[in-house]
């Protein structure tokens, strides 16, 4: 059974991914992961990913090799375990990017589908409810306000919000241009799909939300 959950950054989509995997015994499948590890990449192999046009063959070439592990807390693309240099804000904007690149979305949406197949797998990211598992039977959209959203990530990043009167702000500019990049991209935009079931985060506890979530499983479980 697939489980997915799209949503904005910051939205606490990730956290409820891991707990409802955890609680439900599935599999987890981090896509952004994916995404960042093959900025990482292709950064590392030289491509210039802001390019204008972009070296399209280089890359096709360079994806068409790839093969991802993905465990719960580890990304592993060809062998290797990039996850140590992916989680930075410069590597999600460049993740970002390389979304926006049709031989890359092509390549990444099928060793989902391949790592995925047959599995209980709880499959997070921006089109996993709309292009990568159209027919799961349990799709959840998260969205959150985007102070909420830039509020969080300056706890993660350890921004001292208090101490720099415009860090807000600038947070805020940052994850409203990676949000419009992910959603105006021509092939595969973050959406919401029809029928996806949208939880706003901006005010609600995780505790009740995964309870919600259980529930919307239940439900389906019981039906099938
Ligand atoms: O979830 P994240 O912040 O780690 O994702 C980083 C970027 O990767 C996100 O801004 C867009 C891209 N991405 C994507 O295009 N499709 C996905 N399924 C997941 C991520």
């Amino acid at each position: 059974m697939i489980i997915t959950i799209d949503g904005y950054a910051g939205s606490g989509k990730s956290t409820a991914a891991v707990r409802l995997a955890a609680a439900l015994g599935f599999r987890l499948l981090n896509t952004g992961a994916m995404y960042r590890a093959t900025a990482y990449e292709l950064g590392r192999r030289g491509v210039d990913i802001d390019a204008n046009p972009r070296d399209t063959a280089a890359i096709a070439w360079i994806v068409a090799d790839f093969v991802f592990e993905m465990t719960e807390a580890a990304v592993i693309l060809n062998g290797v375990d990039v996850t140590p240099f992916v989680y930075t804000e410069a590597m999600g904007r460049a993740a970002s990017r390389v979304g926006t690149f049709l031989e890359v979305r092509e390549k990444l949406k099928a060793e989902q589908r391949r790592i995925a197949d047959d599995l209980d797998v709880v499959c997070e990211g921006r089109d996993q409810g709309t292009a990568v598992f159209p027919h799961a039977p349990v799709k959840f959209f998260f969205t959150a306000s985007a102070e909420t959203r830039a509020r969080r990530r300056a706890a993660q990043d350890g921004v001292d919000l208090a101490a720099d009167a415009g860090a807000l702000a600038t947070l805020i500019d940052q994850i409203a241009a990676r949000d419009r990049q992910d959603e105006i991209r021509p092939i595969d935009p973050l959406r919401r799909a029809d029928d996806a079931e949208a939880i706003d985060t901006s005010h609600a506890d995780l505790d009740q939300i995964l309870n919600h979530m259980m529930e919307v499983v239940a439900r389906c479980r019981s039906r099938r």
